[in-house]
């Protein structure tokens, strides 16, 4: 038996599902997002306790509008529509909706006309969020106007007695200060949930399961020095101590001192058994001559499986594999054309500790995928994995390798590691480090003219990257100060003898992509 609520949100193609579910979870009760036309019948088979519908194409009447199972409306568990989800219910339930003559954008004030319920608590005007072009102009049998606006006059509607809500404007985002509330009171009040989705639950949860799984045999984890291997590794470890095993195979390519603090953790603070291989030369040797960032990819990846191989191979019989993956890689979209779930297109190979063969034939665990990315922070700090790592910003699989235009060397790794500490404890000096998404030099591989003294200087350039962005899919370069910059420069010029030039990126993604390779 599951332990948590679960509220489900239906993938109509929102860009917003997601976001909704993440919000959910906020108020500690549990969801998913499901393919819009999930039967009823699996929905009452999970216990659902709640349905939340959220955005989806422009119309209601669009020609090929994805559709709902016909029963959701009747099978008796609450439903939330939000935007498009209220115009499909008033229409499937014998409303009508319109199109507006012009599209309603930004923010509205909503006057409450009903207290109990969605809007029990609050007062009675709040700020909202719209973003629509169709509205509804009647609503179904037994439902009424429940809070209107000044352009919007069923701003939310409902079935109090069938627990079928709607609203015209956007809880789930900030620009609703309320909109947590309201999403509280729909799961508590109206689906009668219990918020007992919290981290000490799902430790203990996930503990019991990893103890039912793995019993007394022995499982392995590949540890990268990210965040979501170090939760998973620290996680495991309390469930099943001593039988876990992790290895950590050093590339060559982590940051300045990272790969001595991960030992350093690991071994002492965790007390974990713990595989250090320096594979360093193995993998500069794989790359001798290679500057095609794919090929590079490719080398890096095939090495590390060669030697996850052998190394696992002098372990002797392991049958589990832990693994971090977490729950926007498990979800997929179920409307076509949209990227809830997997992004659609590769544009590069993303090599991860994930990727070991399937023949290996390891059973895999993977105790994060039900999380999204912040709870996965939150549960390490729980776990007492150190803020230092629990706030990492990404960082890719390949590491340094990628960030070195043209070929690897130890050298020019050398090079990039001090150059890179700069950036990294200047931008965290700053409080910057947390407000960008990522923050990182590039070593390119030109060299340009300078002077220094009364010398001129023909040596290499640097270019620093710094990003926003909420999910890497799209990114836009941090306005970060002058001041900062300057510093930065100065020291990058002043304490590495190999660089006299310091470039800044300001191009966003698309076109551009957050690494240079
Ligand atoms: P791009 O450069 O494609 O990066 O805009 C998007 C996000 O993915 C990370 N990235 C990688 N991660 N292996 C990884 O594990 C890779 O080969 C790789 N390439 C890019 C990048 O740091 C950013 O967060």
């Amino acid at each position: 038996m599951r332990p948590y609520d679960l509220i489900v949100v239906l993938d109509f193609g929102a860009q917003y599902s997601m976001l909704i579910a993440r919000r959910v979870r906020e108020c500690n009760v549990y969801c998913e997002v499901l393919p819009h036309d999930v039967s009823v019948n699996e929905l009452k088979k999970r216990q659902v306790k709640g349905i939340i519908i959220s955005g989806g194409p422009a119309s209601v009447y669009e020609e090929g509008a994805p559709q709902a199972d016909p029963n959701l409306w009747t099978a008796g568990i609450p439903i939330l529509g939000i935007c498009y989800g209220l115009q499909l219910m008033a229409k499937e339930l014998g409303g009508n909706v319109k199109p507006e003559t012009k599209r309603e954008y930004g923010k509205a004030d909503l006057f409450i006309d009903d207290e109990t319920n969605l809007f029990a608590g609050l007062p009675q005007q709040i700020q909202s969020w719209m973003s629509h072009g169709d509205t509804v102009t009647v609503l179904p049998n037994g439902f009424k106007q429940l809070a209107h606006s000044d352009n919007t006059q069923f701003a939310a509607a409902g079935n109090i007695q069938k627990g079928l809500f709607g609203v015209q404007f956007h809880p789930e985002v900030v620009h609703t200060p309320q909109g947590i509330n309201i999403l509280k009171n729909f799961v508590y009040i109206v689906c009668g949930c219990k918020p007992t989705w919290t981290t000490a639950n799902f430790i203990e949860q996930q503990v019991k399961e990893l103890r039912e799984k793995v019993g007394q045999e022995k499982i392995l984890c590949a540890l990268s020095g990210g965040v979501d291997s170090t939760v998973v590794s620290a996680l495991v470890n309390k469930a099943v101590g001593d039988q876990l095993t992790c290895m950590f195979i050093d590339q060559g390519f982590m940051r300045k001192d990272e790969a001595k603090k991960i030992v350093e953790l690991f071994t002492k603070s965790f007390k974990i058994n713990l595989i250090h291989v320096d594979a360093a030369e193995r993998f500069f040797t794989r790359l001798k001559g290679v500057s095609d960032p794919e090929q590079k990819r490719i080398g890096i990846g095939n090495e590390f499986i060669r030697t996850f191989e052998e190394e696992a191979k002098k372990l002797g019989h392991i049958p589990f594999l832990a693994q971090g993956t977490l729950y926007p890689d498990v979800i997929e979209s179920a409307v076509p054309g949209t990227t809830t779930g997997k992004v659609a297109k590769k544009i590069k190979t993303h090599h991860n500790v994930g990727g070991l063969p399937e023949k290996m034939g390891f059973k895999l665990v993977e105790p994060l995928r039900l999380l999204f990315k912040d709870e996965v922070r939150t549960l390490g700090r729980e776990l007492g994995v150190p803020e230092e790592i629990v706030s990492r910003q990404p960082f890719p699989g390949p590491g340094l390798a990628i960030r070195i235009i043209g070929e690897v060397t130890p050298e020019r790794v050398k090079i990039l590691q001090e150059v890179d500490d700069i950036v990294v404890s200047e931008i965290k000096a700053a409080g910057f480090y947390k407000k960008v998404w990522q923050s990182f030099a590039v070593l390119l591989p030109i060299r340009t003219v300078g002077v220094m003294g009364d010398k001129r200087t023909y040596l290499n350039t640097i270019a620093i990257r710094a990003v926003t962005s909420t999910d890497a899919m799209t990114a836009d370069w941090a306005r970060l100060p002058y001041d900062l910059l300057e510093k930065i420069s100065s020291r990058i010029i002043n304490e590495t003898p190999e660089i006299n030039r310091v470039v800044y990126d300001i191009s966003s993604k698309p076109p551009s992509t957050i690494e240079w390779e």
